[in-house]
């Protein structure tokens, strides 16, 4: 029999559990009794603490649009999988001794950047690992869409449609942030869906002039109201030549914590509109996955088992020109993917007059 681990790893994200539902489904279906699976809770950190199970068949049904993880998850910092902590635990020659004790054949890792980093010291360390990019941030390097995105752009384009609403009843600003860590994908998405005026995204550094002429075109044009889509990493040009310390240091001095509370201030200051802060938050990440997610999750899922019966390893599932395939684990532990300046869908919002600030 082939024994299977799976773990999930990271900020959870919808489509988790289609993932896990499309690889189990796809090996019972091609290894019926010759294959089991152990499930493994809360990402590494059961696995450096010995925490499985044998799963059943049957707990793999009826979780397609399920958001979450039946697993469980949990964060566990690359940089610490080196450090032997006060609990004197050798993380690494733990998670390599359960990885033996469970008679692993391939252990199979969701997750993100963090999530891959792991992965692949652990191939290093001579274990049969897959990864299968999940984040709803979209910023894995070699593929060009990770489960959850789709899921949490229709979650935040929601948020921004809801807005507009109040937004225009009252004249206002309304300033929408949304996750995406040091990546725009998301913002960027859901500002061009839900008809945002203005989207900041970290790679394309602001200033708060360039917003609030914006603002002002807009006012000019009789449009009493505007809409920004505001990535959570934006940073003004002065900011973004900081490092991230002096960053934090610098807004704490001047009394904000996030971009866009700053931003809202400005505004305000600025340009005399009154401006409001929305924030969807861990909404973007809750729920069922969207049909384009859960047929993401399947196609992926799928093709991991087929990597498992072929004992293809060291590799991560990825989507390529439409086509999934897969990446050496090596290739993309360590990297992540921005939106480059030259992307197609930065163009179409200039084309659309949407500010980027
Ligand atoms: O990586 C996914 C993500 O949701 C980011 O967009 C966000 O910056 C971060 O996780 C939030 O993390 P946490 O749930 O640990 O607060």
């Amino acid at each position: 029999k082939k024994r299977v681990g799976i773990l999930t790893s990271g900020g959870d994200c919808p489509g988790l559990n289609a993932t896990l539902r499309g690889v189990a489904k796809a090996l019972y279906q091609r290894m019926g009794d010759q294959v089991e699976i152990i499930g493994i809770a809360n990402g590494y950190h059961g696995l450096i603490h010995g925490d499985w199970r044998v799963m059943e068949p049957r707990e793999f049904s009826g979780i397609l649009t399920v958001g979450g993880t039946i697993l469980g998850t949990r964060r566990t910092p690359f940089k610490l999988m080196r450090v032997v902590g006060e609990d004197q635990v050798d993380k690494v020659a733990a998670m390599k001794q359960h990885y033996q004790e469970m008679k692993l054949d391939c252990l199979l890792c969701l997750g993100g950047n963090g999530t891959h980093k792991t992965a692949n010291l652990l191939a290093e360390e001579g274990l049969n690992i897959i990864g299968l990019p999940k984040t709803i941030d979209n910023d894995i390097y070699g593929t060009d869409v990770t489960f959850g995105f789709h899921s949490a752009v229709d979650i935040a384009t929601e948020a921004i449609d809801r807005v507009h609403t109040t937004a225009g009843s009252h004249s206002r600003c309304m300033v929408v942030e949304l996750m995406g860590n040091k990546a725009g994908w998301l913002t960027l998405y859901a500002g061009i869906a839900g008809g945002a005026d203005i989207i900041l995204i970290p790679e394309l550094p602001y200033t708060i002039e360039n917003v609030c002429a914006a603002i002002e075109r807009r006012a000019a044009q009789g449009k009493t109201f505007s809409i920004l889509a505001v990535a959570e990493g934006a940073m003004d040009a002065c900011e973004a030549r900081m490092k991230k310390k002096e960053r934090a240091a610098k807004r704490a001095e001047a009394g904000y914590t996030t971009a866009t509370n700053r931003i809202a201030k400005q505004i305000e200051e600025l340009t005399g509109f009154e401006t409001r802060v929305c924030v969807p938050g861990h909404m973007q990440r809750g729920g069922t996955p969207s049909p384009y997610d859960r047929v993401l999750a399947t196609q992926f899922g799928s093709y991991a088992a087929k990597m498992v019966e072929d004992e293809n390893y060291g590799i991560t599932i990825a989507m390529k020109n439409n086509h999934v395939g897969e990446n050496k684990l090596k290739d993309v532990a360590g990297k992540s993917r921005l939106v480059p300046e030259s992307h197609g869908m930065l163009e179409v919002a200039r084309r659309m007059g949407i500010s980027m600030g």
